[in-house]
């Protein structure tokens, strides 16, 4: 999704705010744009393409001289990638800059209005009405036009605005799309995503919805949309800035697999105390715990697949119904929320529009909304009732890898503890299940040290169309995210199915040499999937599966075998997504691909 970036302080402006964008390439974007006050005017380049464009076209900032300045990474929803309708948007006389993430949802109409007044638009993006309205309404109080621009229009915003009457100062403002400001020494920044802030601050502001800000030489103060003056503490981000870095890795997706037995770590142990399972932060009284009569599952993309393995083990350790939704599906699709019921929000940024929207309605029917998040400070964090955060750090790639595996991790030890509170597991099952946890780490580690079979394997699939993933159970949970590492990253068309309702159509698809990639880790039904496995294989596919040490009969009927360790079968799916996630990568490589930025994918989706 689009990014922002923007500074005002004593150095130049031009390379900060591109340093700022490169960041942010990661969330994914079409064009790019900058504007800087130099002294006289405000300046402006814009290019559809990589931000290396951008770079180019201003000599890396140096052809734009002048030290207050705004970017902007732009992923088209109104208008083709193009120079014109790439941002920072201008008003006719050059006097008001805009950069914008989110969407103008009435811009139509304010167009028309606008064009009717005489306005004349050279693009075809909702963000233009913004700096013709600003236009409209300034009489020599910036502020004072923000809001009644903001009074006007309805939708999402994320804004950086430069007015040349006011050439020392930076305007922002929020709603339903995140900017944060930053701040370091006479330095002040705006951006969409604290990975752009890193390397020169970790002070940062997160403003509120429906909030303006003004950073100026001097200050930076903050207002409500009726213009009150607010206060509000900085706070300080715990990411370092080597998180945001590839630290020698070839692309993040890579390091952030390589990151996952860290983050797991960082993620499964402080939440042990001793031979205890500690989650008193969230709120939950044991008795709250007990009287749960439903939880709901919330999520996007592969959240939501957290989501689908946290239905197994929650239902199957703490036996309360679970259901799993996703986010744009819910929110509008009228859900109960009984009394008793938990609505928990899973999401990676804290950010994403449809997960964002599904909490506010969940909170609206009066259910109570816990979220797996991994941003702190984000949206979904602050506005749910309480917050259990992944601490996987920062991740870059689009393609999530670390961040699910420790959404994984907190599903296990939500339902562990609900389990034991509910007395629907005793003691000993408590404690071998914390055993299998602690290990998990370890277990990943060893699954990381053997890339090279898997690197090999992805020979097999550059050339193929489609491939099919199957599992049942767990097993299916984790090739719904398998698959979609593989799509997205790869270009190449794959889907997820439970391996029992192959024969209800998908069978049909089974011809000579199709790439099946069955997940078989599960004791239990073991039998079940083998035998699906022998009905592709009958009809000519070409069998890669992934079980464990205990099922090497399969490489009798497989064409290839993956062997993963063994843990808690409850917990299979955060050792076997490790190769799945390995693979993606191998075939994206292989490919050719751009891995860590592929077409048309955003790291966080803020708008519908
Ligand atoms: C995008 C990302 C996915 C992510 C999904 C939900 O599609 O590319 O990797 O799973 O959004 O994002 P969230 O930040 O809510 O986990």
């Amino acid at each position: 999704m689009c990014g922002i970036a923007g500074y005002i302080g004593n150095q130049q402006a031009a390379p900060i705010v591109l340093d700022g964008l490169s960041r942010l390439e990661y969330r994914g974007y079409d064009s790019a744009g900058i504007a800087v006050f130099d002294g006289e005017r405000i300046r402006m380049a814009k290019a559809a393409g990589r931000l290396s464009v951008l770079e180019k076209l201003t000599d890396s900032g140096r052809a734009l001289p002048g030290f207050c300045g705004i970017g902007h990474t732009r992923w088209a929803t109104h208008g083709c990638p193009s120079d014109e309708n790439a941002h920072p948007h201008m008003n006719q006389e050059n006097t008001i800059a805009v950069v914008h993430n989110g969407i103008i949802e009435n811009y139509r109409k304010l167009r028309a209005k606008l064009e009717k007044k005489g306005y004349v638009f050279s693009s075809e993006t909702d963000t233009e009405v913004l700096a013709h309205m600003l236009t409209e309404y300034y009489r020599g109080d910036p502020v004072e036009a923000i809001e009644k621009v903001l009074h006007r229009v309805e939708g999402s915003y994320a804004l950086g605005i430069m007015f040349l009457d006011h050439p020392h100062h930076i305007y922002a403002a929020r709603r339903d799309s995140p900017l944060i400001v930053g701040v370091c020494g006479e330095g002040k920044f705006i951006a969409s995503d604290v990975p752009a802030l890193l390397e020169h601050t970790r002070t940062v502001y997160y403003m509120e919805n429906e909030e303006i800000a003004t950073l100026s030489d001097e200050h930076i103060r903050f207002y409500s949309i009726d213009g009150e003056l607010l206060s509000k503490e900085p706070v300080t981000v715990e990411w370092d800035v080597s998180a945001a870095q590839k630290d020698g890795y070839a692309h993040f997706m890579l390091k952030e697999i390589y990151e996952q037995p860290k983050a797991l770590r960082d993620t499964i142990f402080p939440r042990l105390k001793g031979d205890r399972i500690d989650l008193e932060d969230l709120g939950l009284s044991e008795e709250e715990i007990r009287r749960l009569s439903r939880i709901t599952i919330v999520a996007c993309g592969s959240a939501w697949h957290a989501g689908v393995t946290g239905k197994y083990v929650l239902e199957e350790l703490a036996r309360i119904p679970v259901e799993t939704d996703l986010a744009s599906e819910y929110r509008y699709r009228n859900p109960i929320c009984e009394p008793d019921s938990l609505v928990i929000v899973v999401s990676q940024s804290g950010e994403t529009a449809d997960s964002l929207a599904a909490l506010r309605d969940a909170k609206a029917r009066g259910s109570r909304v816990l979220a797996i998040v991994n941003v702190v400070g984000s949206s979904i964090a602050r506005e749910a009732d309480s917050v259990f955060y992944t601490n996987a750090g920062p991740e870059i790639s689009v393609a999530t890898t670390k961040a699910y595996s420790c959404q994984l991790a907190a599903f296990y030890l939500l339902a562990a503890k609900f389990a034991l509170v509910r007395g629907t597991i005793d003691e000993a099952r408590a404690k071998e299940l914390l055993s299998s946890l602690k290990k998990l780490p370890d277990q990943v580690q060893e699954l990381l040290s053997a890339p090279d079979e898997l690197s090999f394997l992805a020979n097999r699939y550059l050339a193929a169309d489609h491939v099919f993933f199957m599992g049942r159970g767990i097993d299916y949970a984790v090739s719904l995210e398998g698959s979609l590492k593989l799509k997205e990253i790869s270009y190449i068309h794959s889907e997820a199915y439970a391996a029992g309702e192959l024969k209800h159509g998908t069978i049909s698809l089974m011809e000579e040499g199709t790439p099946v990639i069955a997940v078989a880790t599960s004791d239990r039904i073991y039998p079940k999937t083998l035998s699906n496995i022998v009905e592709v294989k009958t009809r000519g596919a070409s069998v890669l599966a992934l079980t464990t040490p205990d099922h090497r009969d399969l490489s009798q009927v497989a064409d290839h075998v993956l062997f993963v360790p063994k843990t808690d079968p409850l917990f299979m799916g955060s050792l076997s997504i490790v190769s799945l996630q390995l693979l993606a990568y191998y075939v994206s490589l292989g490919r050719g691909l751009d891995v860590d930025k592929p077409r048309n994918l955003a790291k966080s989706v803020t708008v519908e």
